[in-house]
């Protein structure tokens, strides 16, 4: 066995399905396995006491009636954060959701989840991965689990908790760099997460047939992505799965 045997969706629900409910909470995933999606996309970070919570932005402000940064709130805190009605009325009252909470949501619905370790700017990537990781590890099977990142020494960390036959690593590029094999293999890499607009032909064949899964984010126009496909891509990330299956269905 080299990897975990992990059944790749075409599609992953990104942040949750977070065209039809608000980004990163239990309503995004709910709303993504409603949708017939397997697997979502979330992102997770630690608040200031170091409770690690689903969240992409480095503030509040975006996605809640509330400000402040992450760095320097307590969970009491984020608690009285409304997290919903910023993105329709229907969710008012939706809350932060805490790692443990969103596992335990993701293991209801037997969902996989490519969770990006999010280390956003001036925050510590170790402390966040000894923080976050052991509870992924022993709460979700590597089957349903891939852990993703921009951050080189978040992904070097996760790789000394788990070897490659236990966990599955994902590694996030905006543009590719050349130095993008090298990085795979400095962590045992399982996945490619190019950001799809900016990937080349020559460069997806090359992961292809180096043996890297490509999962390509954030792709929301089916008919803008379909060439891709026969470039290798295993995976579409897109806040819009079910227009995307829609799309995909019919050809
Ligand atoms: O994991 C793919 C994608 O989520 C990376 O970018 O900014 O949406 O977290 P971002
Ligand atoms: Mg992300």
């Amino acid at each position: 066995m080299t990897h975990p045997a992990i059944q790749l969706p075409t599609l992953i629900a990104h942040r949750g399905y977070s065209a039809a409910a608000p980004e990163n909470t239990l309503a995004a995933v709910r709303a993504a396995h409603q949708s017939g999606a397997k697997w979502v996309e979330l992102d997770v970070q630690l608040l200031g006491d170091g409770t690690p919570v689903i969240w992409h932005d480095a503030d509040v402000a975006r996605c809640s009636n509330g400000r402040g940064e992450l760095a320097t709130m307590t969970w009491a805190n984020a608690q009285c954060l409304d997290t919903g009605s910023w993105f329709g009325d229907g969710f008012s009252g939706e809350k932060m959701a805490s790692l443990e909470a969103m596992l335990a949501l993701l293991n209801e619905l037997e969902m996989g989840v490519n969770m990006e370790i999010k280390v956003n700017k001036g925050r510590d990537p170790i402390a966040l991965v000894d923080r976050a990781l052991p509870e992924m590890l022993s709460t979700l099977p590597p089957e349903r689990l891939i852990i993703s990142s921009f951050n080189a020494s978040a992904l070097s960390h996760c790789r000394q908790f788990a070897s490659k036959e236990q966990l599955a690593l994902g590694v996030l590029f905006g543009s590719v760099p050349n130095t993008w094999r090298a990085q795979c293999e400095a962590v045992e890499a399982f996945s490619v997460h190019p950001h799809w607009p900016r990937l080349k032909r020559t460069q997806a064949e090359a992961m292809h047939r180096d043996g890297y899964h490509i999962l390509c984010y954030t792709a929301n126009d089916p008919s803008a992505f379909h060439s891709r496909w026969e470039w290798g891509i295993s995976s579409v990330i897109t806040d819009e799965p079910a227009a995307f299956k829609r799309f995909l269905d019919s050809h």
